[in-house]
C-alpha cells in the first residue's frame, strides 16, 4: 500500500462545517484513482491535504507505512506532485521553461540533465516550443500542460491530477490521456470527465459534500 488515508477530516475555518469527513480509502503502488463527485465536494480539498498544504483537524495520512505528522510532512511533498485546479496557483516563474525547472534546479540537478528532462517532458506534453515563453501569456490550456510538466519532471511516486483535462482541446487531452496511461505511477485524478476517469481509472471515489459515497 503506497498511501493510506483514515478518518481525514478537513475544516477550513473552525466554524466552517467540515469540507472533509471522515475520509478513508488506499492507494496501492501504480493503482490510478478517479475522484469524482460535485462542485464543492472536496476533491480539491481531499488533494491538498494528501500533499500537506492543508492540516487535517482529524484522521491520520501514511506514506508508505509510516504515519504523517505536523513534523513530516516534507516527506508528502517528496514524494506526492499534484498538479493544482488553476495553473495560476502553480505556476510562478516568469520564463515557462524556468518554471518547469524549478524543481529538479532546487534538487540539485545539474542544469544538463535538467535540461534533458525538462525538454523530453515538454515535447511529449506538445508544449516543446514554449519555454522561452512568459508563463502568465499563456492560454488556459498552455498553462495546464506546463504545470503538469512541472511536476512530471520529478517524477514523483504519487500524482494527484487536479481537473488536468480542463480546458485541454482534443489533440492536447489525446496526448495528456496517452501520458497518463503510460505513467507506471499511483494517481488520484479529480474529475468531471466522465471519459477520462473511465478510460485511465481502476476506480472511483466519489464525494458527496465531504464523505466519500458507499
Ligand atoms: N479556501 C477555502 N476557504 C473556505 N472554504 C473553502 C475553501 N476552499 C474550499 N472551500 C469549501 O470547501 C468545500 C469543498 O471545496 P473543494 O474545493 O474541495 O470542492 P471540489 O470538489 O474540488 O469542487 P470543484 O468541482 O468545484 O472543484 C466547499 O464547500 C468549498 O466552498
Ligand atoms: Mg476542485
Amino acid at each position: 500500500m503506497t498511501l493510506d488515508v483514515a478518518g481525514l477530516t478537513v475544516r477550513y475555518g473552525a466554524n466552517d462545517p467540515p469540507a472533509l469527513s471522515g475520509v478513508s480509502f488506499s492507494l496501492r503502488a501504480g493503482e490510478k484513482i478517479a475522484l469524482t463527485g460535485n462542485n464543492g465536494a472536496g476533491k480539491s480539498t481531499l488533494l491538498l491535504t494528501l500533499v500537506g498544504i492543508l492540516t487535517p483537524e482529524s484522521g491520520k495520512i501514511i506514506l508508505k507505512g509510516q504515519e504523517i505528522d505536523r513534523k513530516s510532512t516534507g516527506a508528502l511533498r517528496e514524494n506526492i506532485g499534484l498538479v493544482l485546479q488553476n495553473p495560476d496557483d502553480q505556476l510562478f516563474m516568469p520564463a515557462v521553461y524556468d518554471d518547469i525547472a524549478f524543481g529538479l534546479r532546487s534538487h540539485g540537478k545539474p542544469e544538463a540533465e535538467t535540461a534533458r528532462v525538462v525538454h523530453e517532458v515538454m515535447e511529449k506534453l506538445g508544449i516543446g516550443g514554449l519555454g522561452e515563453r512568459l508563463s502568465g501569456r499563456l492560454s488556459g490550456g498552455e498553462k495546464r500542460l506546463a504545470a503538469l510538466a512541472g511536476v512530471l519532471v520529478m517524477r514523483p511516486d504519487i500524482l494527484l491530477l487536479d481537473e488536468p483535462a480542463a480546458f485541454l482541446d482534443p489533440p492536447s487531452r489525446g496526448r495528456l490521456t496517452g501520458i497518463l496511461a503510460e505513467l507506471p505511477q499511483a494517481m488520484i485524478l479529480a474529475t468531471h470527465d466522465r471519459d477520462l476517469a473511465e478510460t485511465l481509472c481502476d476506480r472511483e471515489l466519489r464525494l458527496e459534500r465531504g464523505h466519500l459515497a458507499p
